[in-house]
């Protein structure tokens, strides 16, 4: 009798925590982003800044802490506050996949935006602070 109270017990709260799992919308799946196209002619730009350059990544990681963070998280791996409420995962900067893009797709995206990624060119129109994002975002690299 005992034996059977226990395994009852045992099977509640397994029931209790697969339903808590499921229904945690901090778990729920996000969808991985679609490709984004950009056009040739932004995909080749080139900064008119020194990306490298330690003032223009101050700058970058300023602009960063107060426009990206919420959601793309401090070390851009899609893990800010806001991250993990949105439909599509961020992606994670560190990766190969994301430094492989060229200085002018990553400045593209951050001026133009797509669905939950905000566009900046209004929000942040000197060119030369976008840039300086992209900068910082080098940085992020593993
Ligand atoms: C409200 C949340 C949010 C904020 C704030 C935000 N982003 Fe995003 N960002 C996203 C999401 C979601 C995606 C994926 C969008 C997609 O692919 O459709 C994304 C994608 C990007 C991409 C393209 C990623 C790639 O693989 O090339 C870049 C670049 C980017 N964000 C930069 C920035 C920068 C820079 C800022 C701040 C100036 C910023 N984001 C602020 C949510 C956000």
């Amino acid at each position: 009798m005992k034996a059977t109270q226990k395994a009852i017990t045992l099977l509640v709260t397994m029931v209790i925590a697969v339903v808590f799992v499921l229904g945690n919308p901090a778990n729920a799946q996000q969808a991985k982003a679609k490709a984004w196209p950009v056009p040739d002619k932004n995909k080749t730009m080139k900064a008119p800044v020194k990306l490298a350059d330690a003032a223009v990544i101050a700058n970058g990681k300023d602009l960063w802490a107060k426009n990206c963070k919420s959601c793309h998280g401090s070390k851009g791996l899609g893990d800010g506050p806001k991250g993990a409420s949105l439909k599509t995962f961020p992606g994670d900067f560190s990766s190969a996949a994301f430094q492989g893009g060229t200085d002018g797709e990553l400045f593209f995206r951050t001026s133009a935006g797509r669905d939950e990624m905000p566009g900046y060119e209004k929000k942040i129109p000197e060119a030369n602070d976008r840039w300086a994002l992209v900068a910082y975002m080098r940085t992020l690299k593993k």
